[in-house]
């Protein structure tokens, strides 16, 4: 059973379409409330849930344990880039709310799923989505490069602190998956974001991590993991076609 945050599009709604194809019964939620996975069946829960309200997230929580018993892979995957340009010209609101939904909505769904582990028994798979910008600086996201370097830093912490509860914790980058998130950055001009051309040139060309792929290395850290996998980590690139 797995819970996915911000699972109402992109990486979120298709790694929950993966977990439930393979028979993984699925809590979904993001503000806008996410559609069940065709394959889901009656093995769903979906809710709308603003990571960035910790009473929220707990509610949610227990909705899922009370339909389901238990809960063994929770990813926390809500989040956000912008704003996108320079710092100094960043509106402390928009500042605000990206490290509200990328660092406090992963902090809270961590301490909650941390709770849910401790009060049933076995052991328990937690993964926040990180990025490449969490150790890349990108001129134009300082504040997404920061809470994504917080994002890796608490999962470390994380894992420190519940490892006697049998909780494993990863941070996992997912490469570069084609979502809303990546048209904005491509939306974006040069002189906002340098490194503009780079993600022009990826869309060109295809090459992306399907969100499938970025959902079967999860499932593989849940339910059968490496004995060596480390708490901070990339998923590999996606094997092209020819
Ligand atoms: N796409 C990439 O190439 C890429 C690369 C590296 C890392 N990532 C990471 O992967 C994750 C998913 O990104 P994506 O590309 O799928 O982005 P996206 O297309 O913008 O989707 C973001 C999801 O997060 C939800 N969300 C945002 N704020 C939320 C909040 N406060 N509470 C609950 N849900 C919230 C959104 O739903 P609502 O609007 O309905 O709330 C949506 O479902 C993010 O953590 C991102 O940083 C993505």
């Amino acid at each position: 059973m797995a819970v996915v945050t911000g699972a109402s599009r992109g990486l979120g709604a298709g790694m929950a379409e993966r977990f439930a194809a393979v028979g993984v019964a699925v809590g979904l939620c993001a503000r806008h409330r996410p559609s069940p996975p065709a394959a889901a069946g009656a093995d769903v829960v979906t809710a709308e849930v603003d990571v960035t309200d910790a009473g929220a997230v707990d509610r949610f929580c227990a909705a899922v344990v009370d339909r389901f018993g238990r809960i063994d892979l929770w990813v926390n995957n809500a989040g956000l880039l912008a704003p996108i340009g320079p710092l100094r010209d960043a509106d402390p609101g928009e500042l605000r709310a990206n490290v509200d939904a990328n660092v406090l909505g992963v902090l809270y769904g961590s301490a909650a799923f941390a709770r849910h582990v401790r009060a049933r028994p076995g052991g328990g798979t937690l993964v926040n989505i990180s990025s490449g910008a969490a150790t890349t600086p990108y001129a134009g996201w300082a504040a997404y490069c920061a809470s994504k370097a917080a994002v890796d830093q608490a999962t470390r912490v994380v894992a420190a602190e519940e490892a006697d509860a049998g909780l494993r914790a990863y941070a996992v980058a997912p490469g570069v998956v084609d979502t809303d998130m990546q048209a904005s950055i491509r939306a974006t001009p040069a002189e906002r974001f340098p490194a503009v051309e780079r993600f022009h040139e990826l869309k060109r060309t295809d090459a992306y991590n399907s969100p499938a792929w970025v959902a079967d290395h999860i499932l593989r850290l849940a339910f059968d993991p490496p004995a060596d996998a480390p708490t901070v980590q990339r998923v590999a690139a996606e094997p092209r076609p020819g």
